[in-house]
């Protein structure tokens, strides 16, 4: 097994960040039991627990699933620290900053079509954590249900302060500057293009690749986003397992005041400690955060007629209590080609009863001409009326139906089984574009009889 040693606590600049990132080494897999070690030896082998850890450090099992769910639902790690995570100071509020939390009720929900543009740049100094917008969201943080959806704008790495959330797992989604995620389990990169994700409870930091950084956060408070079954598809496609990339154990030895900020039941609390707490040298388990390329996804669609659902797009699933009702899918829009005969090609009008936030990671989107732009995103919520703009119907309709390669975006969709509720700061946006509704005015009506 091999391991890296992570030498300093977020001190360097970007471009030995990168260097560092570039040169990773990582475990394959989705769901795995993976194990690694930073320190030849530093995993007990035979037991998870020994009466004395080796190396001296300290055993600590990490538990994102109750003991006693079925074993293809169970997630835990052992992780094997230099200090146990227990040794901490008491923690205190902190500013929640732009940050919110399920409940959303300070606004009700709207069923008008909304749509933004991207967050408008951060002040100087705005680290991955101060730099947390929070659009909205459902469910309820505390019952483990439903999600939030947040944008983040950043030009500073953070320093000195860890994250972690108990409210859910993130889903990582950049858009803009590449990432060095830094956490317990080792260190991951991720960029635009890629996603990551750090599971409920783990700690970690973001350092950035880049001036600046941008894209988009799931936090899904219900159960852990997995790949979804694949029925007549066969054993391969969508996302390949094999795809989903685990650190291997990289550790900080670092002696000092690190900030540790924790968020639970929708608050930010923060405590000083007097050491880094990325100190695990060594561990094993399947609750391990993960980074996935996108254009690694396996596209399929239609070599008949017609446009298949968009659920045929899915690279993550949050399943629910009701089989085949997702909590949330993570469904992105890859480049393909179109090749149905008699077949308007983009996404068709549509009413929904789950509610469909997108976003742009890059390039456009074929059923929206203008005004959906990278770094934007937009909200048709339960049963809102959407599809293809004026342009887009128009040239759809007309178009001479030869092969064609969509092969200039990348969006993405967390769709979700309750209506999203936009935060205030979402709705009253500057960012927030006014007319959206207008490209669907125009639509000739076409009807003889
Ligand atoms: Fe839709």
């Amino acid at each position: 097994m091999s391991g890296h040693h992570a030498d300093n606590a977020g001190r360097a600049d970007t471009g030995d960040a990168r260097k560092t990132a570039e040169g990773l080494a990582y475990l394959s897999g989705f769901g795995n039991e993976h194990s690694s070690e930073a320190v030849p030896g530093a995993l007990p082998h035979g037991r998870n627990s020994p009466q004395r850890a080796p190396l001296g450090l300290y055993a600590e099992q990490l538990s994102g699933s109750a003991f006693t769910e079925p074993r293809a639902h169970n997630r835990r790690s052992w992780l094997y620290r230099i200090r146990p995570s227990a040794g901490h100071p008491q923690f205190t509020r902190a500013d929640n900053g732009a940050l919110r939390t399920a409940p959303f009720t300070e606004s009700v929900p709207d069923p008008n079509r909304l749509r933004w543009n991207p967050l408008p740049d951060p002040a100087p100094g705005t680290d991955f954590l101060a730099g947390l917008w929070t659009l909205g969201g459902n469910g309820d943080a505390t019952q483990r249900t439903g999600m939030g959806i947040h944008l983040y704008h950043a030009n500073s790495s953070m320093r000195d302060r860890v994250f972690s959330d108990a409210d859910g797992e993130l889903l990582i989604v950049p858009e803009r500057g590449g990432l060095l995620l830094r956490t317990e389990f080792g260190l991951l990169h991720a960029e635009p293009g890629e996603v990551a994700l750090i599971p409920r409870g783990v700690r970690f930091r973001v350092e950035l690749l880049d001036e600046t950084a941008r894209g988009y956060v799931c936090e899904n408070y219900g159960a852990p986003f997995q790949l979804p079954d694949l029925g007549p598809i066969g054993a391969n496609g969508l996302a390949n397992a094999r795809d989903f990339r685990a650190p291997v154990a990289a550790y900080e030895d670092v002696e000092g005041p690190v900030e540790v900020v924790n968020k639970f039941c929708g608050n930010l609390w923060r405590a000083t400690y007097d050491h880094s707490p990325l100190d695990v040298v060594a561990w094993h388990g399947n609750h391990v955060p993960y980074v996935y390329d996108l254009h690694r996804f396996n596209v399929i669609g239609s070599i008949s007629y017609d446009h298949p659902d968009p659920s045929i797009f899915t690279v993550l699933t949050s399943p629910s209590d009701t089989p085949g009702l997702a909590g949330v899918d993570f469904v992105v829009f890859a480049p393909r080609w179109l090749v149905g005969e008699d077949t308007f090609r983009p996404p068709y009008f549509h009413r929904n009863v789950m509610s469909e936030y997108m976003g742009l990671i890059e390039g456009a989107y074929d059923a929206k001409a203008e005004g959906f732009v990278p770094g934007g995103g937009s909200l048709h919520n339960m049963m809102s009326a959407h599809g293809p703009d004026r342009e887009t119907f128009e040239k759809a309709s007309a178009a001479e139906l030869k092969p064609q390669k969509i092969d200039d975006g990348l969006a993405f969709m967390f769709e979700t089984r309750w209506p999203v509720t936009a935060t205030e700061q979402a709705a009253g946006a500057s960012h927030l574009q006014r007319g959206y509704d207008d490209v669907w005015q125009g639509l000739e009506r076409h009807f003889r009889n």
